[in-house]
């Protein structure tokens, strides 16, 4: 059994691996947008903080959305990754910040919408992260937050988990720590963001087929997933060259049957959670 924890050490080392594999994961997510932004009901010029904005695919897609006159601020605790987003626009409306959001406080409250596509389930103390949030939001003010369903749903990142447990054995996630799927259950999250002080907390599903890596094919796709998903590439490396081939020689057999006309589109499960403080 590896013992090696699964660290999300987004400030560091996550972060600078995210940025390197950015269009990618960009173009792999990309879908959740529409929906998400759609939650958000941008229906005036208003201001809008994103949380956890990473290389700023999802800030863009807000300002071509957003009613002219809006402004829109990402922040981001990845140096790298505020720099990258910074570097890929120039509009005085898209202002991007490097800050942990789980404490950055501020001295009165500037927002009108939070959002967050899968940026929000890495705080340390994340009752103590969504009371701080609350703040940033006027009276009115609502939020929209995209977070990961269960694995069983999300076929797309079980089966690379699944893959590299059988080369290696992983150690066993621990509930409610720092990960993709902490808020998998949605009824969970819903009473954290109750507790934290939001009202009218509500959820629904989405669900779609995300290409992995934005469009490659079964092997690309593997070589893709365990470069870039969690630190699999790193634990992959220390047990040695062969234990990697034969973990991608696996993912892609069972990526394979998901390839349609090159490209691999697997299933997902999305909770997108939205709230107002009153
Ligand atoms: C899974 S990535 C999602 C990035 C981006 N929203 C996207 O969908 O492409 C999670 C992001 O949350 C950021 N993050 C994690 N904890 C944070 C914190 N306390 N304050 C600000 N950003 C944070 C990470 O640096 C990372 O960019």
């Amino acid at each position: 059994m590896n013992q090696k924890k699964i660290q999300y050490d987004w400030p560091s080392g996550r972060g600078d691996k995210w940025c390197e594999h950015l269009v990618c994961m960009e173009a792999m997510l990309q879908a959740v947008d529409t929906p998400l932004i759609e939650a958000l009901s941008l229906d005036t010029p208003c201001r809008v903080a994103e949380i956890g904005c990473g290389g700023g695919g999802t800030t863009q897609a807000l300002r071509a959305q957003a009613p002219k006159g809006s402004v829109i601020h990402g922040f981001d605790i990845s140096k790298t990754l505020v720099e990258a987003a910074r570097a890929r626009t120039q509009y005085d409306d898209l202002l991007f910040e490097h800050a942990d959001v789980s404490t950055k406080r501020h001295s009165q409250a500037p927002y009108d919408r939070l959002v967050s596509r899968f940026g929000v389930m890495f705080f340390k103390e994340p009752l103590v992260a969504f009371s701080n949030l609350r703040t940033w939001l006027r009276e009115g003010g609502t939020f929209a937050f995209a977070v990961w369903g269960a694995p069983s749903e999300n076929v797309w990142a079980k089966m690379v988990r699944d893959v590299v447990d059988e080369v290696l054995g992983l150690a066993p996630s621990v509930p409610d720590s720092p990960g993709p799927f902490r808020y998998a259950d949605v009824d969970a999250f819903v009473s954290l963001l109750e507790e934290a002080g939001f009202s009218d907390v509500t959820h629904r599903s989405w669900r779609g087929a995300l290409p992995v890596g934005g469009g490659f094919v079964a092997e690309e796709a593997a070589r893709f997933a365990l470069s870039s998903f969690s630190s699999f590439r790193e634990l992959l490396d220390d047990a040695g060259a062969d234990v990697y081939a034969r973990a991608h020689h696996t993912l892609t057999e069972r990526f394979a049957p998901y390839e349609r006309d090159g490209i691999v589109r697997i299933d997902a499960l999305v909770h997108l959670v939205t709230g107002a403080v009153s």
